[in-house]
């Protein structure tokens, strides 16, 4: 088995893990230094968000240079010690490369728009109406309301999927096809693993389509995987396609295209399950979901930096998850709910750890979100997507131990809230006790590593289970896994399957037969 179809991935904001330098921002060698908390966790690919020089309206998802890094995180020299400091402890790097667009403060953008005459005219997508091309959705609805935008110098408009800071690359321009083979290449060189393609259904627009995972796309995403097998043999892509399953299932192609690709499909139905109390939305489409070509893998994940989003459910269930999840306006963006983990499980953290157990048993490679695995919150009255971007909690010292400048000088305040501070939440007190949510999670992780067959084993529902309870057993053929999951906050009665049943974690001993769950608990067990 490939190296990414077994790992367990770790997304981490880079301007919140740790101020190595006391300037109030995270930076690379901030995170070389949380290395050991990493490998203690048990994980086994570090994912940056987008580090590039950028002005920042996005996140960095603004792009203004695929070479040079924004000042804020380091030299070049720092990604090459925190790269190397990465393979030596035996961990692989994933670092976002932001395929579909720009910052309009890039080079390319700057000179497209001085004017139509430019030779960079073409790295994007203009217009003389803002017509074209209707049946495209808008994707940042609370922000945008057209994806086109006039450019008064050059009296055109030019398209944007996203923020109208960020003009769309013209994927029909041979040219900026190469731009993106050098950028890999020159990240490849730098010693990247592996690259999460960001918002790559997007890349081409045809009259009369909505844009989205169109032929055009596919072709060109398989060239960028061919380039890396020639060039770079074993780098992986992890696409970032929220897409229906119809959708999202191309992007593997026949095994030529992504190798990894964020299963946006079960997400929500973990959610909606767990709001129901009722295995059957989670049951359904894990079922539903066909296996993968040889060498393919999905990345779960229960949260990221973005909002929890509801763009793949119908209109009714994404009223439902936003009444139950986000019950106050202001917990909402677009078309999802702005909170982190914890929060959306009322600070429960029996509930947060049964996610997890679920996270790390059903059939896929588990993204975990920084900060989630102790339990942190969220701050809603930031702007945008950024409370769930705050300033990692390692202790209850000032800044929670994330830097050393003075409180004003952080790019975000640290949690204050009663519930979720750093004097009750934090990396250091969470180690010290046995019996915390890190303790619980790393454990899972660890127990996940012994087991094989987790991947991609079959999944086997356990028939007769009652509404409340998730439950299936997970098998290579020479192992087996039995998971059990408790939705609700009553006790529910399972009957295990024939045979003897280990405990992964107490190692106690159960037979066949009727077997109580408590509230939320959760269970691993592999038959004898
Ligand atoms: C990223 C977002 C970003 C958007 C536009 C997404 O898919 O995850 O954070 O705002 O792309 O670049």
């Amino acid at each position: 088995m490939n190296w990414y179809e077994d790992s367990i991935f770790y997304e981490l904001y880079p301007r919140a893990f740790c101020d190595s330098d006391g300037d109030g921002r995270g930076d690379l060698l901030g995170i070389r230094q949380k290395l050991d908390y990493l490998q203690w966790l048990g994980v086994d690919v570090v994912w940056l968000l987008p580090i590039g020089d950028s002005p920042l309206r996005d996140d960095g998802y603004d792009v203004r240079s695929y070479y040079q890094l924004h000042p804020d995180f380091g030299t070049i020299e720092s990604f090459r010690m925190l790269v190397d400091e990465v393979h030596a402890r035996g961990m692989k790097l994933l670092i976002d490369l932001v395929v579909n667009h720009t910052s309009d403060e890039h080079a390319w953008f700057k000179e497209a728009r001085r004017s139509k005459d430019s030779p960079y005219r073409d790295y994007y997508v203009w217009s003389d109406t803002p017509d074209k091309y209707p049946e495209v959705r808008i994707i940042f609805i609370d922000t945008e309301t057209s994806n086109w935008t006039y450019d008064e110098g050059s009296g055109q408009y030019y398209w944007h999927r996203f923020f109208s800071s960020q003009p769309d690359l013209n994927y029909d321009n041979p040219k900026v096809q190469e731009e993106m083979f050098r950028a890999l290449a020159y990240w490849c060189e730098l010693g990247a693993d592996a690259f999460r393609l960001d918002a790559c259904p997007y890349l081409f627009e045809r009259d009369g389509t909505n844009g989205e995972s169109l032929p055009e796309t596919h072709d060109f995403l398989k060239k960028m995987r061919a380039f890396l097998d020639t060039n770079y043999p074993g780098t992986v892509l992890l696409g970032e396609a929220n897409q229906m399953p119809e959708d999202l299932l191309p992007y593997f192609s026949d095994g030529d295209e992504m190798q990894m690709s964020f299963n946006f499909i079960v997400m929500p139905q973990i959610y909606l399950s767990l709001k129901r109390q009722d295995h059957t939305p989670l049951m359904r489409v894990v079922r539903d979901t066909p296996p993968l070509p040889e060498g393919c893998q999905w990345a779960t994940f229960l949260r990221n930096h973005d909002e929890l989003t509801l763009e793949m459910v119908t209109p009714e269930v994404r009223q439902e998850m936003w009444e139950h999840y986000s019950p106050y306006m202001n917990q909402r963006i677009n078309l999802g709910i702005r909170r982190r983990l914890a929060p959306l499980m009322d600070g429960d953290l029996r509930r947060v750890a049964m996610l997890y157990s679920l996270l790390l048993t059903l059939p896929g490679a588990p993204v975990l979100y920084y900060g989630d695995e102790i339990g942190m919150g969220d701050d809603v009255s930031l702007p945008d997507r950024n409370g769930v971007r705050t300033p990692m909690q390692w202790d209850d010292g000032p800044n929670a131990g994330f830097s050393t400048a003075p409180a004003s000088k952080l790019y975000a305040p640290v949690i204050a809230s009663a519930d979720y501070n750093p004097a009750k939440v934090n990396v250091a007190a969470q180690m010290a006790d046995p019996n915390s949510l890190l303790h619980t999670i790393r454990k899972m992780v660890l127990a996940r590593k012994q087991v094989s067959g987790l991947a991609h084993g079959a999944v086997e529902w356990l028939p007769n289970a009652p509404k409340p309870v998730v439950a299936f057993t997970r098998s290579d053929g020479s192992f087996m896994l039995l998971a059990l999951h408790n939705l609700s906050g009553d006790e529910q009665m399972v009957t295990l399957p024939p045979g003897s049943w280990r405990d992964v974690f107490d190692a106690t001993q159960t037979a066949a037969g009727s077997f109580t769950l408590g509230a939320y608990e959760w269970r691993w067990m592999v038959a004898e």
